[in-house]
């Protein structure tokens, strides 16, 4: 998705906004963008480039661009496809100032046409353009304005939910940094200050950050910032001391995705053991936010998210209701704003994102918080806008996940919901504090199983499994109970990374259509369940398909010998928790996947037209 970052200060950008840049490479785009002042502050100089950030710093590299203050930008495209034109930063018809974006100014439209109507031309298909026009448009009808007068009249007039900053060529001493909805944070260094969309942009530079609350924004001066609400009135504000964790790049493994794969039993544990103490010290319900005494009441947990954390979410719903006995909804963020809502009391409203940056789960978030109804996230990323905007927080142990695709911190949901749904149980009195010790235990040997199977199928997957799977163009994927979210995560896995056609269904759904889908040239995916009543029932699925004439992939446990029997491929995983099964399975899925994945030569890391963090609805 995409980044914005600035600089002004004593030293020069490039080497920020680049560095900056490539740090937030994770987050997914595909142009790069940058503009400075030079350095005797005359002169607006730029230089865009579709592709990788390399490219930007190839086309770079013989002339020097460079000043004191500058912008940079990553883009994913929303408006007009992936071009030079179109990528970021986006100027004013003079060339005058310029803006990089995140998020969407909605009312672009209207704002092009007035200004078509004021005779502004425009050359790229972007919403940025509109606002750069904009921001000339307001420059040059105000006059002895103060710049910050000047900011306010501008965001009276956008809509939507964006981040810019932006620089002017008759201010060479100031970076202007605005926030509606997207995030945006200043690092203050000596004599200098860094702006950019994630924090992480500051690591190795500044500890230091001002986080801009929502609806503010900042003029930064070569030694000042000044801080203001939307109506213009001057913000204090606190300069808070993160510690952003960077791992430098370089690993032994080929890719991101499989390094992300291998380190989910490590993941799993360091959740377990953090949430033990955590438990222990009494800490869980104070960063959760919710009274310990409330958690008796507890009747109703709704959890929210999208994509594979929406998955995870679906398998919790599981736990809450079996472990917890506390009824549990599951929204998928993207629908929640727009459908009918009712409030319920005596219940916690929890969103789950790895990246705690996800547009639709962050609106959602604040919808519900509007209501003055309990909220708290369960994210990967302390320093996200979601930490700050929830009452209450649980942060996975994952550490930083750099793939597209989600892994690692798909388990580690996974886990920490298994022992939420514990810890609400012990708190009413339903298992006792053995049980709970059992939990973690079964927690560890699910992550063991998964890591078990990492290394046991992973020459079978390489050398024979994936060249053969790689010829088939549609899959479908099914299964039952709290495995059918596993398999819609596998069908979304599979498309994210391969491209290849992938269906989901209940298994008990299939007689109801998609059988009419089996032939030969569609593999059938099933995952099994260790429920004695479900196994049966999955037994006679895979008979139906045999019968006609499928071709069965089976993901089932040590001793399942009817479904081996019938599978024409079969993964036998160590028997778990059988609520820890879609767990035990993550990885050999995802293996399974990823192999097939890297046989059609798929950039498995940043797959086509997909971002890590989706920061628009
Ligand atoms: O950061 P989030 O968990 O909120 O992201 C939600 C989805 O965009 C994300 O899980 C997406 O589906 C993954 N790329 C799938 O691998």
């Amino acid at each position: 998705m995409s980044s914005v970052v600035g600089y002004i200060g004593k030293n020069y950008s490039w080497d920020f906004v680049v560095d900056a840049l490539a740090r937030l490479e994770y987050r997914g785009y595909d142009a790069a963008g940058f503009a400075c002042l030079d350095v005797a502050n005359k002169h607006l100089l730029y230089a865009k480039a579709v592709g990788p950030l390399q490219n930007l710093i190839d086309k770079v590299a013989d002339k020097i661009i460079d000043g004191h203050v500058g912008i940079g930008h990553t883009r994913w495209a929303t408006h007009g496809a992936s071009t030079e034109v179109n990528a970021h930063p986006q100027f004013d018809e003079h060339k005058r100032l310029a803006v990089v974006h995140n998020g969407i100014i909605e009312n672009h439209h209207s704002l092009r046409a007035q200004l078509k109507r004021e005779g502004h031309e425009f050359i790229s298909q972007t919403d940025t353009e509109v606002l750069a026009h904009y921001l000339e448009f307001a420059l040059g009808t105000t006059q002895n304005e103060k710049i910050s007068d000047l900011i306010v009249s501008v965001v009276e007039r956008l809509q939507g939910a964006y981040a810019f900053i932006a620089l002017l060529q008759e201010r060479p001493d100031l970076l202007i940094a605005v926030r509606k909805g997207s995030s945006l944070c200043i690092g203050i260094g000596e004599d200098e200050f860094f702006v950019a969309s994630d924090p992480i942009a500051f690591a190795g530079r500044t500890e230091k950050m001002i986080f801009m609350p929502d609806e503010s924004f900042a003029l930064i001066l070569p030694d000042e910032v000044f801080l203001y609400d939307f109506e213009g009135n001057r913000l204090m504000f606190s300069v808070e001391s993160v510690d952003v964790a960077w791992e430098e790049k370089g690993h032994d493994f080929e890719s991101d995705m499989l390094k992300e794969i291998y380190e989910q039993k490590q993941a799993l544990n360091a959740t377990a053991s953090f949430y033990k103490q955590l438990h222990q010290r009494d800490g869980l319900w104070r960063s959760l936010n919710y009274d310990r005494n409330k958690v008796k009441q507890l009747k109703h947990i709704n959890l929210f998210a999208c994509g594979t954390s929406w998955h995870a979410a679906r398998i919790g719903k599981f736990f809450f209701e079996l472990i917890a006995q506390t009824h549990a909804d599951v929204s998928l963020a993207s629908e929640l704003r727009y459908m009918p809502f009712f409030p319920q009391e005596n219940s916690l409203y929890v969103a789950l994102s790895q990246s705690g940056e996800t547009a639709d789960t962050l609106e959602a978030l604040r919808m519900i918080n509007g209501m003055k109804l309990p909220t708290a996230v369960i994210t990967n990323v302390a320093a996200s806008i979601m930490v700050r905007e929830a009452q209450g927080f649980l942060l996975l142990k994952a550490g930083p996940e750099r793939s597209v695709c989600s892994t690692k911190a798909f388990t580690s949901e996974i886990g920490l919901l298994y022992l939420l749904a514990h810890f609400i149980a012990l708190e009413k009195g339903l298992i006792d504090q053995a049980q709970l010790d059992k939990a973690y235990r079964n927690l560890f040997i699910a992550a063991q199983a998964l890591e078990s199977t990492l290394e046991r199928y992973r020459n079978d997957l390489m050398l024979s499994l994936a060249p053969k799977y790689a010829k088939y163009e549609k899959f479908l994927f099914i299964g039952r109970h709290i495995m059918y979210p596993l398999a819609l995560e596998s069908a979304l896995k599979l498309k994210e990374i391969s491209y290849l056609f992938a269906q989901c269904s209940p298994a008990g759904e299939l007689k109801h259509g998609a059988l009419a889908m089996i032939d030969e040239n569609v593999p059938v995916i099933i995952y099994s369940h260790l429920d004695p009543l479900i196994y049966k029932k999955l037994v006679a699925n895979a008979q139906e398909i045999k019968a006609r004439n499928g071709h069965l992939i089976i993901f089932g446990f040590n001793g399942q010998e009817e479904l081996k029997e019938m599978a024409d491929c079969f993964f036998a995983v160590p028997q778990v928790d059988p609520l820890l099964g879609p767990l035990a399975m993550s990885g050999l899925m995802q293996s399974f996947v990823y192999y097939i994945a890297k046989e059609l030569g798929r950039p498995v890391d940043r797959p086509r037209n997909v971002a890590k963090t989706i920061t628009v609805e």
